[in-house]
């Protein structure tokens, strides 16, 4: 890349301990989902109901990265990242869930896979909850249960402690946004219900939960830093309207504010829970108080913005998300916004101050080709890419606590209901052979990072 191009960015443009990392998640990556005792998980299961998945596939393989494991890392070395951000299968420490002994084999693979981060140089992000419930506690309920976050921190004190020498940075969940309602209401995501008021009750369990699982965490490991992963979205009105400002409130209300206000001590937003009727979650007297129990830093997962229209009858909060049609898009449909990006953490920075940021995710999905030559030409996201690490050094300029930057993802995985049709790797993953080449993405992250492009 020229380098008179204003898009050029380096490495040294950012902090020196700025954070780099890539993403991935235990279901979408391991694969062995049978291996070494590990229990069935809400994923399995919702995999195994035919029309659940687009391309009927599952993450029994995936990247089969339960045994590929070393390579893998290596190639998280090789970018030259010094951070990998994973997540460890509730099933395999647990199989049923709960349980008076945790089942060592589990605890086995995430041992030799935390001391390979370390060999090579990663700091090991964990990630307790990405979405792999234990299908015993879903058949009592799962999330909607309020058991289940005992059990979760019981599997949590079990972990922590187990790794308490090794993992300092822990992430509680993954996107409760996601578990909650692509899993609870819109029926996409594993356990595949479509009810609001279970919904909510569910999100309301998953927050309580990290809330609990934080003093324990740090009661186990000395000098440990707590967070969890939200996918927050900046959002625009339609129109200039009233009606659409009012709407893209609403939305705003459940999509972003329904867990920064009550991460942040502000409980749930009331204008929204007055929406919701009888089908608010119950709430325990503390609960908000444990909700809101301070956290080391924030995770972002960042992907698109959305635009929003006032639409009577249209979901909960008679809103709509609408397309239009002029805007740059991804394979997925989603907008690219590097704006967005900077608009996004300025907001939160504003409104919210959590003493640290990292952007946990951030990625794009295209169809990638593996040329005859080699080499995976993925200019789009490599554009992507450039332009969000741009905004990101726009963020750090503002004086925003951003700290780190995982990219989404290392390789090609599964992704949930869409299988393996949606790659969204810096590395392309050949499915049949389990072949790994480093797209031109991830070359020039590489380059990037070594200081080199
Ligand atoms: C996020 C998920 C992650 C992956 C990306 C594309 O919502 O956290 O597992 O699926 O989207």
């Amino acid at each position: 890349m020229n380098k008179a191009d204003t898009k050029f960015i380096r490495r040294s443009d950012f902090p020196a301990n700025f954070l780099w990392g890539s993403s991935t998640s235990s279901y979408q990556i391991e694969g062995a989902s049978r291996n070494d005792d590990r229990g069935i998980s809400i994923w399995d299961t919702f995999c195994a109901k035919r029309g659940n998945i687009r391309d009927g596939s599952s993450g029994d393989v995936a990247c089969d990265h339960f045994h590929r494991w070393p390579g893998d890392l290596s190639l998280a070395k090789d970018l030259g990242t010094n951070a990998y951000r994973f997540s460890i299968a509730w099933p395999r420490i647990f199989p049923n869930g709960v349980g008076v002994a945790p089942n060592q084999k589990g605890l086995d693979f995430y041992s030799r896979l935390v001391d390979g981060m370390l060999e090579r140089g990663l700091e090991p992000w964990a990630t307790l909850y990405h979405w792999d419930l234990p299908q015993a506690l879903q058949d009592q309920g799962g999330w909607a249960n309020r058991s289940t976050v005992d059990a979760f921190v019981r599997y949590t004190d079990v972990v922590s402690k187990h790794f308490s020498d090794r993992i300092k940075n822990w992430i509680t969940h993954n996107e409760p946004w996601c578990t909650a309602f692509n899993g609870n209401y819109e029926g996409v995501h594993a356990p595949g219900i479509k009810d609001f008021k279970i919904a909510l009750q569910v999100c309301h369990h998953v927050l309580l939960s990290h809330g609990l699982a934080i003093p324990v965490i740090r009661r186990n490991v000395l000098g440990a830093r707590v967070g969890a992963a939200l996918s927050l979205h900046p959002l625009h009105p339609a129109s200039d309207s009233d009606e659409d400002a009012a709407a893209t409130k609403r939305h705003d209300g459940l999509r972003n504010r329904w867990f920064l206000d009550a991460l942040h001590g502000r409980g749930y937003p009331v204008d929204v829970w007055t929406q919701f009727g009888d089908k608010v979650p119950r709430v325990r007297e503390g609960d908000l108080d444990v909700i809101a129990t301070p956290t080391d830093f924030l995770g972002i997962n960042y992907y698109f913005p959305e635009v929003v229209a006032n639409e009577h009858g249209s979901g909960i909060l008679n809103t709509k998300v609408v397309e239009n049609d002029d805007v740059e898009r991804t394979a997925f449909g989603w907008e690219v916004c590097p704006k967005g990006m900077v608009d996004l953490l300025a907001r939160v920075h504003r409104d919210y101050r959590p003493a640290e940021i990292y952007l946990t995710e951030n990625g794009s999905t295209y169809e990638d080709v593996l040329r005859p030559d080699g080499e995976v030409h993925d200019e789009q996201r490599l554009s992507f890419l450039i332009r969000h690490l741009q905004a990101a050094r726009q963020v750090v300029d503002q004086g925003i606590p951003l700290k780190g930057y995982f990219a989404w993802s290392l390789l090609d995985n599964f992704e949930w209901a869409e299988g393996f049709g949606r790659r969204f790797g810096l590395t392309y993953v050949d499915f049949d052979t389990q072949r790994r080449t480093l797209k031109a993405s991830g070359k020039w992250y590489r380059a990037f990072l070594h200081g080199t492009n």
